[in-house]
């Protein structure tokens, strides 16, 4: 079996619709361009019917990167899927992700149809997406809490329509690792090479990334995921993450993505100073403690052999060496360096104040970390240098 697992970006339609992470059409192309940057292979850039603003980001990004696999995303219904291929116009390898919820609670409560109902609407819905554009896939909502044997007979109706790409999402993270993956054997084994098989997890109970993996492992070749996990209620399964641990434990998992590791911490700094919050201190891969060594002990063990205490080499993932705190015999090269690595291309005068504020603080503390570091950057020149280094 092909081991290329391809990483579909949603950072900019299930990440973008969550609480406070709401951005521009522009913040939106920026994001873009470091998606691009990271080497994503399919970027969904929105769900062009819900705003104007989402209709205009899928069209200028879909403008400014013909060459990207840019994915929209519509519901099973005609206005949805022709607005999607519209707003998709110039892209050069245009993909309409369309959804419908198959679980029967779902079914009952939200959409008040039968299965066979649900059935002919994502049958339908597919060949629609087909006359627009070759790539179409096709999303079972809520996937995790279907009936198998139901979620099968859709898998393989839309696939017959012509589905390239069958997509199981853990809507509400309810599913466990061994669970998921039998799920996902299952519908593997049921479409063959008809279709790739991705998964979309939500991390409710934290296992996003352990279900993604899972599923992985039992035959799934395209996981849905976002930059710092954002997403829907708890977020998405994280894009670093789950990048990074197939990158580091292929001697157990022999899968490749094609992602281009050294891009993942700007892309993850960025989307922080896009939305309103960053990502947590103690995230994996991308926090500003993930590569930090405080204890003596693990200090000591770090400066005597780094394997010690560090499993992941920072610049891979494009942090810069930050474990070696910034203190005050650092200079001022040292420090420009530093928030040049932040993505902050200071001024001069800029640069005055900072290094000015830096010898002060260092005088008192004994180093500083990137976060300390980047709040001795005036307010303005912070929103405004973090805009113009992209
Ligand atoms: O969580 C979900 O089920 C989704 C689908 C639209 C893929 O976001
Ligand atoms: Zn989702």
């Amino acid at each position: 079996m092909n081991n290329r697992v391809y990483i579909f970006d949603t950072t900019l339609r299930d990440g973008e619709q969550s609480p406070g992470c709401s951005m521009t059409v522009d913040e939106k192309l920026r994001m873009a361009a470091k998606l691009v940057e990271l080497n994503v292979d399919i970027l969904e850039a929105g769900f062009p019917i819900a705003s104007e603003g989402d209709y205009e980001a899928v069209y200028r990004i879909s403008k400014a990167f013909p060459w990207v696999q840019v994915a929209a995303l519509a519901r099973a219904c005609t206005l949805d899927i022709e607005r999607a291929a519209r707003a998709l116009e110039p892209a050069q390898r245009p993909r309409i992700h369309t959804f419908i919820a198959t679980s029967d609670i779902h079914l009952k409560y939200k959409l008040r149809k039968s299965r066979q109902e649900v059935l002919d609407s994502a049958v339908a819905a597919v060949e629609l997406a087909r006359r627009y554009a070759d790539d179409v896939e096709f999303s079972a909502e809520d996937a995790a809490r279907t009936d198998p044997e139901y979620l099968e007979q859709v898998s393989k109706a839309t696939v017959a329509a012509g589905a390239r790409t069958v997509n199981i999402p853990d809507t509400v993270g309810y599913s466990v690792p061994d669970e998921f993956a039998v799920l996902i054997a299952r519908i593997v084994k049921a479409l063959g090479d008809s279709a790739v098989v991705s998964v979309h997890c939500h991390d409710d109970l934290g296992l996003a990334v352990a279900n993604s993996i899972a599923a992985v492992r039992a035959g799934a070749r395209q996981v849905e995921c976002t930059i710092n996990g954002i997403g829907e209620r708890a977020g998405n399964c994280s894009l670093e993450e789950v990048v990074m641990i197939l990158k580091t434990r292929r001697d157990v998992l022999p899968y490749d993505t094609a992602v281009a590791t050294e891009h993942l911490y700007p892309a993850s700094r960025l989307l922080g100073e896009l939305i309103s919050f960053g990502a947590q201190p103690n995230k994996a891969i991308v926090g500003r403690n993930a590569f930090a060594h405080e204890a003596g002990i693990h200090q000591d063990g770090y400066l005597k052999d780094k394997s010690t205490y560090e499993i992941i080499e920072p610049r891979s993932v494009g942090v810069p060496e930050s474990k070696l705190v910034l203190g005050k015999h650092s200079g001022r090269h040292a420090l420009k360096k530093r928030l040049e690595d932040l993505n902050f291309n200071l001024t001069k005068e800029e640069l005055d104040i900072v290094y000015e504020r830096f010898t002060a603080a260092a005088d008192r503390k004994k180093g500083l970390l990137d976060e300390e570091i980047i709040d001795l950057i005036p307010d303005e020149a912070r929103k405004a240098r973090a805009a113009v280094s992209e």
